[in-house]
């Protein structure tokens, strides 16, 4: 096993090595380190990103995915990590941003031997990068991770993790639409509205009780039918439709995409009914651009990763030994914080979107003013 760390690596002239022209593209937002990782004996190659460390140890889970080629692999550990910097700093946590990939196909190449090579690699860390699930990863796997370093959270209970982050997920998104109600409509309810769901899994159908609770009339659409079916049995006043393009057309007053990103289309946009769109679902903006459409139609949009960030407070809950009513008690600020976008979007001119993007830096930027102030001030005098 063998680490190399490009953090300091500038490119030369003749470097037309791909990887490291991605690495120091300046859009790509300026990584402070980017780790690859290879265990010959068990198969593994993995990409861990750390954006920003300014608010703590970067946080963000491991993609395991069979990437078409190794540059593809950075490419999606530097945009994700990045996405987290912004997630983790919104969500009000001590925590930087990071993610790792593992490149190869989990159902070819998981095993126990590689997840505790990745996890020797977290540990040579030091504690700069603390892992989770993500595509590909579960709690099982974490709890194997875990046995190699102490920097692995999204663990089963039974190894004192929190279990299944899509509770606090649905609870957090739940807050985020309440606040669009209230920016909306006047009151932070959806009584009498009527919110259809896109994708019951794991997180949707948390949010239909939560919904149903408040007295909503709730859409749904899922491409398995199981999952369909389990929410028509216990809510006989659920409806269902066909598909999500049938469902962003019946009217609605609010759109909740919980399924697969981009979400939020041309296309879509075009034809949406609903005036607030507000969903558990990643990357759910298809294009730049589409949040001013969305706010040029009057659409107000409650930014994705602000108000999924449940799950990532969940997570590093776990690094406190795991208090479910704290993290709860956490992810219920989420309701403040959408707020406090769409008024800085409301004062400044901008999609909420772009707010949220500005809020974020500015915690990361004060962070590191606080930071500097503090080497400069821990600097020792010399003697005279
Ligand atoms: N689980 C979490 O804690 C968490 C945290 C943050 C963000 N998210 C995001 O929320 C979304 C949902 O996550 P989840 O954990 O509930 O996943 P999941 O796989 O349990 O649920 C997704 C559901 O969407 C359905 N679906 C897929 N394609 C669809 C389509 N085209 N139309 C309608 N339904 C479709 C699936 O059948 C499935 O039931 C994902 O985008 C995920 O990245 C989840």
């Amino acid at each position: 096993m063998g680490v190399t760390t490009v953090t300091d690596v500038r490119p030369t002239s003749g470097a037309e090595d791909g990887v490291l022209r991605t690495l120091f593209r300046s859009d790509q937002g300026g990584h402070e380190q980017v780790v690859l990782c290879q265990d010959a004996e068990s198969g593994l190659k993995a990409v861990i990103a750390l954006h920003s460390t300014a608010l703590g140890p970067a946080l963000g889970g491991t993609r395991f995915h069979p990437y078409e080629s190794d540059e593809d692999a950075v490419r999606d550990a530097l945009n994700l990590s990045r996405g987290m910097s912004y997630k983790n700093a919104l969500a009000g946590l001590d925590h930087g941003g990071g993610k790792a990939v593992i490149i190869g196909d989990p159902d070819l190449i998981k095993s126990e031997q590689l997840l505790l090579a990745y996890g020797r690699f977290v540990a040579s860390l030091g504690g700069r990068y603390v892992t989770a699930c993500d595509v590909g990863t579960y709690v099982q796997d974490m709890d194997v991770v875990a046995r190699t370093n102490r920097w692995t959270t999204g663990r089963s209970p039974e190894q004192g993790g929190a279990g299944d982050s899509s509770v606090l997920t649905a609870f957090g998104v739940f807050q985020g639409m309440r606040a669009a109600a209230r920016t909306q409509w006047g009151a932070p309810t959806l009584r009498g509205r009527r919110v259809g769901v896109a994708g019951v899994g794991k997180v949707g159908h948390h949010l239909v009780e939560h919904l149903v609770q408040d007295g909503a009339e709730v859409v749904i659409t899922d491409v398995r039918a199981a999952a369909v079916e389990r929410i028509l049995a216990r809510h006989p006043r659920v409806t269902a439709v066909a598909d999500a393009a049938a469902l962003v057309r019946t009217p609605l007053d609010v759109y909740a995409p919980c399924a697969l990103g981009g979400a939020l289309d041309d296309e879509t946009v075009a034809v949406l009914t609903a005036s607030v769109v507000c969903g558990a679902a990643n990357n759910q903006l298809a294009h730049p651009g589409v949040e001013k459409d969305l706010a040029d139609r009057g659409v107000l949009y409650a930014p994705d990763y602000v108000v999924n960030a449940g799950g990532v407070i969940q997570v590093a809950d776990e690094l406190l030994g795991f208090d479910f009513d704290r993290a709860k008690a956490k992810a219920t600020k989420i309701y403040d914080t959408t707020l406090a976008i769409f008024d800085r979007a409301r004062t400044d001119g901008i999609p909420p979107a772009v707010a949220a993007d500005r809020l974020a830096e500015q915690r990361m930027a004060e962070a590191r003013d606080r930071a500097a102030r503090e080497a400069v001030s821990t600097v020792p005098t010399p003697a005279r």
